[in-house]
């Protein structure tokens, strides 16, 4: 039940954003990257850093895909099967998404800065 009001938050954001029409840029979207680093890795079998590894995400579903990691409860509860739409929800307000996920991160506020990460993940996790 609780993964489905989540789920439905999530999806209530994106649908307010009619910003995810604009063009996906996945250079831009490196540069963007360079605020996830710190946490996250992208490659095949890299390493967990704060963040999981990323390798593999659109398609996963939230909690389950990195074995290796340790995630929140709230993310192993928030039933999110990752897409361009409730990622870029994520992105925006991670708490708000999420409410008590551990991911320690203001947002990116700008659609095109969302957009453009998930272009570049996207061309860089699988
Ligand atoms: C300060 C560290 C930190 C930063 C910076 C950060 N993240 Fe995270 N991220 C995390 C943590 C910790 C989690 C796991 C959250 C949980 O379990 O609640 C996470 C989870 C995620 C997930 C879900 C992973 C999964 O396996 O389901 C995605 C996608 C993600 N982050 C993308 C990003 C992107 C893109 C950025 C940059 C715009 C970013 N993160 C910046 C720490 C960070």
């Amino acid at each position: 039940m609780k993964s489905l009001i989540v789920s439905a938050a999530v999806s209530l954001t994106v649908l307010a954003a009619p910003s995810l029409a604009h063009a996906q840029d996945a250079t831009a979207g490196k540069k963007v990257f360079k605020r996830c680093v710190a946490c996250h890795t992208v490659e095949k079998d890299g390493r967990n850093k704060v963040g999981p590894n990323l390798w593999g995400i659109f398609g996963s579903t939230a909690g389950e895909r990195n074995v290796g990691y340790k995630y929140s409860p709230a993310m192993k509860a928030s039933g999110i099967v990752w897409d361009d739409a409730n990622m870029s929800a994520y992105l925006e307000n991670p708490r708000k998404a999420v409410p008590k996920t551990r991911m320690a991160f203001p947002g990116l506020k700008k659609a095109k800065q969302r957009n453009d990460v998930i272009a570049y993940l996207k061309s860089v996790t699988k």
